[in-house]
Formats: C-alpha cells, structure tokens, sequence
C-alpha cells in the first residue's frame, strides 16, 4: 500500500487524524516533526530557538529523505514541509499527499495557549491568515485536499479512507 502522507497548516488536525487512521488501518503512524526531535534530542522550539529555522529546515529534509523509500505507512509532515518542492517529490514517490485545511479562525482557537509552535507565538488570526494565503499555492500541491472546520477526527479519517480505497 501506498503511505499517506498528511499535509496542512498548523493545527489543522494532522498529527490527531494521522494516529487515527494508523490505528483503523492497522499500520505505523510517523510524524517528521518527532523524529527531527529524537534525532536531535532537543525540542522543535529550542531548535528554532538555537539553531534557527534554516537549520531546522535542512533537518526536516534528511528525515523525509530517511522515510521516502518506506510504504504502508501514515506520514503526518510538519506544516513547513510543503515549503520546499524536494520534499514533496519524495513523499509522493511512495505516497499520496492528503492535505488538511482548517480556517484562520479555527487554527487560531486550537493553538491559543499553545507554547510548542515557534512561528505562532503571539500571533493574530490576521497573521494567521497572511501566512496561509502565502503558502495556500504549496498547500494545493496536493492528491487529496480536506477541510476540517466542523468535522471530528473520527469522520476525517473515515472521509479519508473512502477517497483512497475507490
Ligand atoms: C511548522 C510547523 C510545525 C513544526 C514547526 C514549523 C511550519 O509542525 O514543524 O514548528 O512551518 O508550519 P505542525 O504543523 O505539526 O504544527
């Protein structure tokens, strides 16, 4: 089977979906952004912190081209991935590429007192919104695009796995 690799804006859901269907479809869930923490033993915002975004970018890239030859997998990428055209040529080799939107207005109530997102921190749906519609053109390089506003993780994952199993 092909991976599914999980796209999207910040908490638009990925991680939470990406666990549900590893557990209904009975296979490894991988999220880019922990493996980029265990490899470094450091978290995301001390990277950034640290190191800065560049550098955390570079790590993204290894760990995505470490996973690019693995099939039957769920892939939840961090937000950024998208970024660089490389990374998403590696992912579709094996994978098709679901993408999650979720508006401004819901991201910015599911990160409100969330302190493990460095490019969100004192943010403003404004903000919010200026960054999506700059990454909106990446986020659309997608198979599969799915708006999560108003849907439980329970019918993402259900809406998912019947768009792949046609
Ligand atoms: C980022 C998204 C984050 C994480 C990092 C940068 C981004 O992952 O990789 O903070 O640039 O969108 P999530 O999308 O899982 O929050």
């Amino acid at each position: 089977m092909k991976n599914i690799v999980l796209t999207g804006f910040m908490a638009s859901g990925k991680s939470s979906v990406g666990k549900s269907l590893a557990q209904k479809l009975n296979i490894e869930f991988i999220d880019t952004d922990n493996l980029i923490e265990q490899n470094l033993n450091k978290k995301i915002t001390d990277i950034f912190k640290e190191n800065g975004e560049q550098y955390f970018r570079q790590q993204e890239t290894k760990v995505i081209e470490e996973l690019s030859d693995l099939t039957s997998c769920i892939i939840s990428c961090g937000g950024g991935v998208v970024l660089n055209k490389y990374n998403i040529e590696l992912l579709r080799k094996n994978g098709i590429i679901i993408n999650l939107y979720a508006s401004a207005q819901e991201v910015y109530k599911r990160i409100s007192n969330n302190k493990d997102r460095p490019l969100l921190q004192n943010t403003t749906i404004e903000k919010i919104q200026s960054l999506m519609d700059y990454r909106k053109p990446f986020y659309e390089n997608c198979d599969i695009s799915i708006k999560t506003d108003n849907l439980s993780v329970e019918q993402i994952t259900d809406l998912i796995i019947s768009k792949i199993l046609v």
